[in-house]
């Protein structure tokens, strides 16, 4: 428990009730899956996203394999971009979630992670996407 008391109240209450922990279809068509890993330690991190009609984010699940930091980081940016477009979500940088979440400096690159991890999410998604589109329009 010592080593928790440096940080701030909100990662230690991201790191025990980590909010959308989960897994989605990645087969799913709405669905877009971000896989990233940190080179400096090795922590995995995976964000799913499901987008609606109208581009706006209406789910979100991560599974992290990494330290605490980078757990309440992707627990926090699940919340955020919950109800964002695409647009938006691209737009959350990782140093709002270092400030919110009051990281330390060594700590930073688990915040970079989960920016990583959502940016990861929807290019897959806008990639299958259009892959959908194309192959409807080939078969008009
Ligand atoms: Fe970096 Fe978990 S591997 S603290
Ligand atoms: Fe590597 Fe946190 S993600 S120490």
């Amino acid at each position: 428990r010592v080593e928790k008391r440096g940080y701030h109240e909100k990662v230690i209450d991201h790191y025990e009730n980590p909010r959308n922990v989960g897994n989605m279809p990645k087969t799913d068509h709405d669905v877009g899956t971000g896989l990233v890993g940190a080179p400096a330690c090795g922590d995995v991190m995976k964000l799913q996203i499901r987008v609606d009609d109208n581009g706006v984010i209406s789910d979100v699940k991560f599974k992290t394999f990494g330290c605490g930091s980078a757990i309440a980081s992707s627990s926090y940016m699940t919340e955020r971009v919950k109800g964002m477009t695409l647009d938006q979500a691209g737009q959350v940088k990782n140093t709002e979630i270092a400030k919110e979440l009051c990281l330390p400096p060594v700590k930073l690159h688990c915040s970079l992670l989960a920016e990583d991890a959502i940016k990861s999410a929807i290019k897959d998604y806008q990639t299958k996407r259009e892959k959908r589109l194309a192959m409807a329009a080939a078969q008009a």
